[in-house]
């Protein structure tokens, strides 16, 4: 494997930050995950443009050109033979003696990463369902800033694969479902409409979420932007996640209560089939 580390393609196993990186000290960065679907990187605009938009809300700087980035990126995708898989990116407010206050005259660090991933594992999962936990929201406010700092949400996935499932839905104190802990939220109502939380500062405006609007759009099916309750999400007709990584992935157990007959929806499905004929 080979990995982009600050204007280096180096071995995988060899590629590292400096120990004063802002990353690893204060979790003072932001990244994207890029689904590689067929050799095509799915929506890398949409994700591109979401990165400028964290570097912008954090007060910092792009690393490079984003035509730049957009050449390491097919080439760290194409030195690793990736058709199918994912593509990680990485930018920090960089190595500088650790201290609060932003460095002056720092250059961001960018690291760059690319994986397989076989998509048959998402097709048999698809087939399958998930089961989700809910957990109370403990993070900060700004969640709609891709950060790098998700230790709430490694403790929100880990505890839900201690419970046997695969995601974890952060819960508000007003009992609504705000988002997975690496994914967005989604029921289908008994009448067939689409429910998911408007992108507020409260979650990730995810963009296989956004692709999902037109994917639904395509198909005739109506959309509501809005919350919804644990209790709403136990007796919908369907519930699903999206992310980069999972497409459209049916839920069929919400914190060990089974959804509906306990299989994947057509609604999702549908979705998690026609996705690509709409995805750029
Ligand atoms: N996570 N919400 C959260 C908290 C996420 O971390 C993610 C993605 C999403 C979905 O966004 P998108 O559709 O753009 O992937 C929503 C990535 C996959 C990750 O951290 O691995």
């Amino acid at each position: 494997r080979i990995s982009y580390v600050n204007g280096r393609y180096v071995r995988h196993a060899e590629a590292a930050v400096h120990i004063e990186d802002r990353g690893y000290q204060f979790a003072d960065g932001v990244y994207e995950v890029c689904e590689v679907a067929r050799g095509f990187i799915v929506d890398m605009k949409g994700h591109l443009d979401r990165l400028d938009r964290s570097l912008r809300e954090l007060a910092m700087d792009w690393p490079l050109g984003r035509k730049a980035l957009e050449v390491i990126i097919r080439e760290v995708v194409a030195r690793n033979r990736v058709r199918d898989g994912l593509v990680y990116l990485q930018v920090t407010r960089g190595v500088a003696p650790r201290d609060f206050l932003f460095p002056k005259d720092t250059a961001p660090s960018l690291v760059v990463t690319a994986r397989k991933v076989d998509p048959a594992v998402g097709a048999k999962r698809a087939g399958t369902g998930i089961k989700v936990i809910t957990v109370p929201e403990n993070r900060w406010d700004r969640v709609d800033v891709k950060t790098v700092g998700l230790l709430p949400n490694v403790l929100a996935k880990q505890a839900a694969r201690d419970a046997g499932a695969q995601e974890a839905w952060f819960v508000d104190t007003d009992g609504m479902v705000k988002e997975g802990g690496s994914s967005n939220a989604w029921i289908v109502t008994k009448d067939g409409r689409l429910v998911t939380r408007p992108a507020d500062h409260g979650i990730l405006r995810g963009i296989t979420r956004t692709t999902l609007f037109e994917v639904a759009a395509k198909l005739g099916l109506a959309i509501e932007e809005r919350g919804f309750t644990v209790a709403e999400a136990k007796d919908a007709r369907e519930a699903f996640i999206s992310s980069a990584t999972t497409i459209a992935m049916p839920v069929v157990e919400i914190d060990g209560h089974v959804i509906a007959n306990g299989h994947p929806g057509s609604v999702v499905l549908s979705l998690r089939e026609a996705f690509f004929d709409v995805a750029e």
